[in-house]
């Protein structure tokens, strides 16, 4: 049998993609990292599954329960927030099971970057002051970051910064950007708890403002967001829509780089 690696999305049991819930609702087994996915995720399950909250289990037990499942031929849904391509743990999980010959597929989701984006009703990228974002975290206790990917080193690039991970650091993070000249103390901040949960919340500040102005009570799930996009209105306009711009779907012009049987000129 499968086991179904599935993204469950940032919080909201509505942002899960059509085939991430088809599969939960096919699969009588599902594992679920309930540190972070919500109940409401769980009611796509169909009744009378076995349910198995992973958070306080060990890589091997974890292992263990998909492989008793496997046996007993049963399907498995595994489900992880977010997208699975970043900070899920599925790597490890993905080359054990690689070992034991069990076949999975994986189905992506809605990473909590684009949740928490969403959320602000922001495009982090803006025509003329950044076009990267950049997912990082601070290191942890459970995995240190490389030294060739302090925030320091990203800062060099001006991007936008989703941090990750991090809200119980905010101090380091505003005191090792807040000195960079790309950056500085007026840069925007949006920290962003629990994006499409219920109890959401958004505090919009600067580098030098956000500590005072987070306050108590935004612990653990909630995203960093550090960039000059976030609240700009000063930006330019892309070429893309400009009426005068040729492109493939909208030729211009007597000759277009990409004609058209109906716009060549005669
Ligand atoms: C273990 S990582 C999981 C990341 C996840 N795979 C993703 O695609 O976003 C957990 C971190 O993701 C962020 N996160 C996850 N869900 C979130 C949410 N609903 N709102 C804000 N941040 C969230 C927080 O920074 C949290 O510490």
């Amino acid at each position: 049998m499968t086991v179904h690696f599935i993204g469950a999305g940032p919080g909201a049991p509505d942002l899960l993609t059509l085939r991430g819930r088809d599969l939960i609702a096919a699969c009588p087994v599902c594992l679920y990292a309930g540190s972070l996915v919500p109940e409401g995720v769980l009611a796509h399950c169909p009744p009378g599954v076995q349910l198995l909250n992973t958070a306080p289990l060990s890589l091997d037990e974890i292992i263990h329960a998909i492989a008793t499942a496997h046996a007993q031929g049963h399907d498995i849904a595994r489900l992880h927030s977010g997208d699975l391509s970043v900070w899920s743990a599925m790597g490890e999980q993905l080359r054990r099971l690689r070992a034991a010959g069990i076949p999975y597929t994986v189905t992506p989701g809605v990473p909590s970057f684009a949740a928490a984006a969403a959320a602000l009703g922001a495009e982090l990228t803006l025509p003329g002051i950044a076009q990267s974002v950049v997912l990082t975290r601070t290191s942890g206790r459970a995995s240190a970051m490389p030294d060739s990917e302090s925030l320091a080193h990203f800062a060099a690039t001006g991007a936008v910064l989703a941090i990750h991970l991090s809200v119980h650091v905010l101090a380091r993070v505003v005191q090792e950007l807040s000195p960079h000249p790309l950056y500085g103390p007026d840069c925007p901040v949006a920290v962003v708890w629990r994006a499409s949960w219920p109890d959401e919340r958004i505090v919009r500040a600067t580098l030098s403002t956000i500590e005072a102005a987070i306050g108590e009570g935004m612990e653990r799930t909630a995203l960093i967001l550090v960039g000059h996009t976030l609240g700009a209105e000063d930006f330019d306009t892309s070429r893309l829509y400009a009426g005068d711009y040729d492109r493939r779907y909208r030729p211009v012009g007597t000759h277009p780089r990409f004609p058209t049987s109906e716009s060549v000129a005669p």
